[in-house]
């Protein structure tokens, strides 16, 4: 029988690396609390038009590589419905914004989220059908200050300080403007115009979006269409005067609170939804998917999905792209190792060394329990390659309250009393 594997794309996280993960998620947690942020856990699977709606039919996520699927009525009160994994969050934190009435409170929401996306993209290094974000939204009435360039400037300058408490040196802040749905609908038009006789020399996509939404053809990569794609007009030239002076804002507060930023006029970003402020944080250990999050505003998202108006901002990172970043870094090479291996002198004392391991557990060691069916040639070997000390426990020791334990990395040999032994391990 041949065997089963993980499908193409998703991969099993094992440990010591999920200790990674961990400490990235409680970083992240620990951030996210001290700019009160409150954790918002929406559904995996969303009704299909949440996506087309929100990120748009032209992007590559909604006409690529949504899994979606038709869902069965099961009884006569449900409807078939046409359902899809998400393949980000934003769209997922405006529905529940709207569906639970927030932005009635009258104040700001500020959303944090960890979990699974999915998208059906060539798998690559840091390019997985299943991978996991750490996004945050900050989504409220105009009343309550979400327009303001201020807003924009403290979630990059969060970023700025996540980053640097992650420990990922060396990060580029890509930052531009696509101003507001008239400043886009003004450059799509000359986008439009410039692409005439342009499109007809590029990919089948390219001509297609030169059409339906020419901003969407600043997303190609196709080799052979940059060097056209790089001699068409930037956006930064269609921005009205409200546009350019929210922009300046933001950068103004970046300048005052010292985070660097490089201009970057083609960075559009890949979703229907933004305006205005849009980023990407990029890391050279990285290669070709050197983005390791992106993000910006979305003043008109709510209204797209049948909401009220409630501009926003926020940001996704690729969780999977920080844990490579980290292990570039070599920020983590060394497995994480228990205090102690017991050592059980025969399979008549395996009991005495459970009860032994629940006492050192209690008392806050991390501890490996050992097999008395093993030679202590074998408990030595086994204890060596997962703690750094191993405790004897035979007839003698426990007859007598003293054990014997040994540091591997010193050799040293010490007998220690039973009652001082917690404390002797986690030193
Ligand atoms: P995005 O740029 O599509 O934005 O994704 C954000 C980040 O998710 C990327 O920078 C990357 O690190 C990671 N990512 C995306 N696709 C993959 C993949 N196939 N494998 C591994 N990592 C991936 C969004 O998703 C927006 N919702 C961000 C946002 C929030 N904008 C405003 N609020």
């Amino acid at each position: 029988m041949s065997t089963l594997k993980a499908v193409r794309g998703t991969r099993d996280l094992l440990p010591p690396e999920t200790a990674l993960w961990n400490r990235i998620e409680a970083t992240a947690r620990s951030v996210f609390s001290r700019y009160n942020f409150g954790e918002i856990r929406t559904p995996v699977f969303e009704d299909t038009a949440l996506f087309s709606r929100g990120v748009g039919e032209e992007t590559d996520i909604v006409s690529k590589e949504m899994y979606t699927w038709e869902d069965r009525a099961r009884a006569q009160s449900e409807k078939t419905q046409t359902l899809t994994l998400r393949p980000e969050n934003t769209a997922g934190v405006v529905r529940a914004y709207i569906e639970h009435g927030l932005g009635e409170s009258g104040q700001l929401q500020k959303l944090y989220y960890i979990g699974p996306q999915f998208r059906r993209e060539r798998p690559q290094k840091g390019r997985y059908r299943q991978f996991s974000q750490i996004g945050a939204e900050v989504i409220g009435p105009t009343s309550a200050g979400s327009e303001s360039p201020l807003r924009d400037a403290e979630v990059l300058e969060m970023l700025a300080t996540l980053l640097d408490e992650l420990g990922i040196a060396g990060w580029t802040l890509h930052l531009n403007s696509v101003g507001s749905a008239a400043d886009r609908a003004r450059y799509n038009q000359t986008l439009r115009e410039a692409l005439v006789p342009l499109a007809p020399q590029m990919c089948a996509d390219c001509q297609r979006r030169a059409e339906t939404n020419p901003l969407r053809v600043l997303d190609c990569k196709v080799p052979a269409d940059q060097p056209l794609i790089d001699t068409l007009p930037v956006i930064a030239d269609s921005l009205d005067e409200a546009s350019k002076a929210h922009f300046a804002a933001v950068k103004a507060a970046l300048d005052a609170a010292g985070v660097p930023y490089t201009l970057n006029p083609r960075l559009v970003r890949g979703l229907d939804y933004y305006t205005r402020t849009t980023f990407e944080f990029t890391h050279g250990g990285l290669g070709a998917q050197n983005a390791l999050l992106g993000g910006g505003r979305y003043d008109g998202l709510s209204e797209m999905i049948g909401g009220p108006k409630a501009p926003g901002i926020g940001f996704a990172m690729g969780e999977d792209r920080l844990v490579l970043t980290l292990l570039a870094l070599d920020q983590n090479s060394a497995p994480p190792q228990a205090d102690a291996y017991i050592a059980p002198l025969g399979e008549s004392m395996n009991a005495a060394a459970l009860a032994l391991a629940r006492e050192l557990r209690h008392a806050g060691v991390h501890v490996e329990l050992g097999d008395g069916s093993f030679r202590l040639k074998k408990s030595f070997e086994s204890g060596n390659k997962t703690a750094r000390k191993i405790v004897i426990l035979g007839e003698d020791e426990l007859e007598s309250g003293i054990l014997t334990v040994k540091d591997f990395s010193s050799g040293v040999q010490t007998k220690v009393p039973r009652a001082e032994l917690a404390g002797f391990l986690q030193n």
